[in-house]
């Protein structure tokens, strides 16, 4: 039920905050320490390399996953859209662990994957929103998102959830091989938890950015380098899925090898620069691209922002950055499809599942 919200968009936008702090909760043990079944744990410590295998929005969770998984565990970890996978499978190393993300657990061409990966007697992990779906039972293990059903089309909580558990099983592997990544995941789990619930408490901020920004566009890009090139994939997949915008994700270093090209007066830019190491290259690009003419959005974080960024994130770890980075793109695109009087909620074309190859 969407209550009082217009549209169940805003209202998974809103519900962001609540699913993180679920998910710390369900894995945790009673001692307050981050926990999965054994048998999950060995599944993982038992791989000499992960596939995520994914499609949209949890493909870009997935990339995210990547850099836990080989941050903190040390276990290599590849990512592939599951309709590739399908059909050009790569050399695959001797232990390999197949991880497959999805919110419906219904996907056919991720279900594809699955199905070959088993005839090769490979073992699998499914990391979705719905207990009981095809992916979940044909899969060997099963973790669960705990996000909540999310009716929209466009995907909004399914990905930050997707995101704090990948976290989580990422820190519990380091755990098992005896290391230590560094930080209190719990705890800082909580601190992102706040600062979403910071994000998703200025709307009307974003509303007026939405406006100032893409009103009058037929297209719009989205940068970042590192985590933040992820998330920008993601701005753009969420603008173009529902306001029907033109919208590009790229790395901010790609700029000078083609798409600074289209940089024409007013063409917005929305540069994440959340990744210290990074942000200085990012604000190059932003000035690059300034001086063709465009409009750029910073969305920087406390602690590393200057003057003239529009959107500031309140700190967090850096490596959890993602799951409050995400919230204003996802707010932004959700006023500009407003605006233009698309249908939020079933955009043209699109299925919540897709269950055709
Ligand atoms: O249910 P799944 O997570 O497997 O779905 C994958 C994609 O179809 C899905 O994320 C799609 O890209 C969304 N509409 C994005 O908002």
């Amino acid at each position: 039920e969407k209550g009082t919200y217009p549209h169940y968009m805003l209202k998974e936008i809103d519900e962001q905050p609540a699913v993180l702090r679920k998910i710390i909760q369900a894995y945790q043990n009673e001692d307050g320490e981050l926990h999965v079944d054994r048998e999950t744990l060995d599944a993982i410590n038992g791989a000499d390399r992960i596939y995520i295998i994914a499609a949209g929005t949890s493909y870009h969770a997935g990339l995210v996953g990547k850099e836990y998984f080989e941050k903190f565990a040390g276990v290599p970890t590849e990512v592939h859209i599951s309709s590739e996978f399908g059909y050009h499978m790569p050399l695959l190393s001797d232990k390999p662990l197949f991880v497959f993300i999805s919110q419906s657990g219904e996907t056919a061409d991720s279900r594809q994957v699955l199905v070959r990966i088993k005839e090769l007697g490979h073992p699998s992990l499914t990391v979705t929103n719905v207990a009981g779906s095809t992916l979940s039972r044909e899969s060997d293990h099963t973790v669960l998102l705990h996000a909540g059903p999310e009716i929209a089309v466009a995907s909004t909580k399914a990905y930050t959830a997707q995101i704090a558990v990948l976290g989580i099983l990422a820190a519990l592997a380091s755990e098992a091989k005896g290391k230590t990544i560094g930080f209190d995941l719990i705890q800082e789990l909580g601190i992102a938890a706040n600062a979403a619930q910071t994000m998703v408490d200025r709307k009307e901020e974003m509303e007026g950015l939405s406006f100032d920004f893409l009103e009058l566009s037929r297209n719009a890009f989205f940068i970042g380098r590192g985590l933040d090139y992820h998330v920008s994939l993601e701005g753009a997949l969420k603008l173009k899925e529902i306001s029907y915008i033109q919208a590009e994700g790229f790395a901010g270093g790609e700029l000078k090898h083609g798409t600074i090209a289209l940089i024409e007066e007013g063409t917005p830019v929305f540069a994440l620069a959340t990744q210290e190491a990074v942000s200085p290259n990012i604000r190059g690009n932003v000035k690059e691209v300034g001086a063709r003419g465009a409009k750029s959005c910073i969305i920087s974080m406390e602690g590393i922002q200057e003057e003239g960024d529009r959107i500031v994130i309140p700190a967090v770890h850096p490596m959890l950055a993602p799951l409050v980075s995400v919230i204003p793109l996802q707010l932004i695109s959700y006023y500009a499809a407003l605006h233009r009087g698309c249908d939020v909620d079933k955009p043209r074309n699109l299925a919540k599942s897709v269950t055709v190859e």
